[in-house]
């Protein structure tokens, strides 16, 4: 039987339970965490208080979905070494491009004189856009982001010049305001905003985006290397955590996996692939949202992450705690962790304060620990 609202509450941690103003949108979203939208990431606090709860002691910590990369930002925050394996090439771009130690003075120099470039750039049409660029940008748009691409190879920090490409790509799509999120089929002409309650019309340039996001980018990451450990790494691995030869020994896991058709995450960033050229292994994603949730995707489902934690597990030393971050209405996890090899050593939950994006409504998270 599903458990009351009564019950749900009850049994909530509630130091992990935090309100908007306990923990403001500024600080989930601290220096490098808002390098770039992410649908789908846990918030940094989570992790640092489960570091430091379950973890206290792990010198090297591993993500097997590392997502947007909060695990190896706030162990690296935290003094530690940290590993994050994504199936997703956009993901493992943005995580090598939050936790490399950049030269900042390198980083600022070229920035600033690939935004002096783009000044001077006279906003001529890109020879040949494509299919991709020519439904989901007006043409000035278009031509401003074409033109940035094509500085990225005069760059040591050309990685960092991408992911300020990419964010300003998804900005300027022909899209209404309110659904950068989700956005279906290309905006074009004025429409009533929900968001701003009054006629908008959808962008027509990219420049001031660029301009906006490489000095934010540039913010950003000098503020994380004022806090981030000095000698930590992070290693990202770019592949299926169910085959990947994870290096290891590590000294536990903390992790938040995919839910069954919850998000298609490497088309939230399709404009990005598009744009970069990134190799899309989009088939090798476990649980995406285009498959849906008919029995024979759960199961799949089951049967992959199962797979991935059972490779985990090789990696680890022993005892080494393994936490979970999840939303597992469907109880799948006793199931998942029983064929990885993992055994439960408790089980808790938490309510989650989702005041941005158009999700809205109750939302409560497991955090499972096994070993
Ligand atoms: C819930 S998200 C993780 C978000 C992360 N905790 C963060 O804060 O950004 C799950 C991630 O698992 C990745 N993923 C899906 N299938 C995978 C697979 N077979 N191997 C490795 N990663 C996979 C997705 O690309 C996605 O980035």
């Amino acid at each position: 039987m599903a458990p009351t609202q009564d019950a749900l509450y009850r049994e909530l941690d509630l130091d992990l339970s935090w309100s908007e103003r306990d923990l403001p949108e500024r600080e989930r979203t601290k220096h490098v965490h808002r390098l770039h939208p992410y649908l789908g990431k846990f918030v940094p606090q989570l992790v640092e208080a489960l570091l430091e709860r379950h973890l206290p002691r792990a010198r090297h910590v591993l993500d097997p979905f590392a997502g947007s990369g909060t695990t190896l930002v706030q162990a690296l925050e935290s003094r530690r070494d940290a590993t994050g394996v994504d199936v997703a090439a956009f993901n493992c771009l943005l995580m090598r491009v939050k936790t490399a130690e950049h030269n900042l003075f390198t980083l600022e120099r070229e920035l600033r004189d690939s935004l002096r470039r783009l000044e001077r750039f006279d906003g001529a049409r890109p020879p040949r856009p494509s299919d991709y660029l020519d439904a989901w940008y007006a043409p000035r748009a278009a031509a401003e982001l074409v033109f940035y691409r094509s500085l990225l190879d005069d760059y040591e920090h050309a990685d960092v010049l991408r992911v300020v490409l990419a964010r300003a790509a998804r900005s300027a799509r022909r899209t209404t305001h309110f659904d950068l999120d989700f956005p279906r089929e290309p905006r074009i002409g004025e429409y009533w905003c929900y968001k701003h309650k009054r006629v908008c019309r959808p962008i027509d340039r990219a420049g001031h985006f660029l301009r906006r996001y490489a000095l934010d980018t540039l913010r950003r990451i000098r503020e994380f290397s004022r806090v981030r450990a000095r000698g930590r790494e992070a290693a990202v691995l770019h592949g299926d955590a169910r085959e990947l030869d994870l290096p290891g020994p590590f000294d536990g896991v903390v992790t938040s996996p995919p839910y069954p058709g919850l998000i298609d995450y490497h088309e939230q960033h399709r404009y990005a692939y598009e744009l970069l050229g990134l190799e899309d292994r989009r088939e090798l994603e476990l649980g995406p949202a285009e498959r849906g949730v008919s029995a024979r995707a759960v199961s799949d489902y089951v049967d992959g992450i199962a797979e991935a934690l059972g490779n985990v597990r090789t990696s680890l030393r022993r005892r080494a705690s393994v936490v979970i971050v999840v939303n597992d209405r469907r109880e799948l996890y006793p199931e998942i962790l029983e064929r990885a090899g993992l055994a439960i050593e408790t089980r808790y939950r938490r309510h989650v304060n989702r005041r941005t994006g158009r999700r809205a409504g109750e939302f409560f998270e497991d955090v499972i620990v096994a070993r």
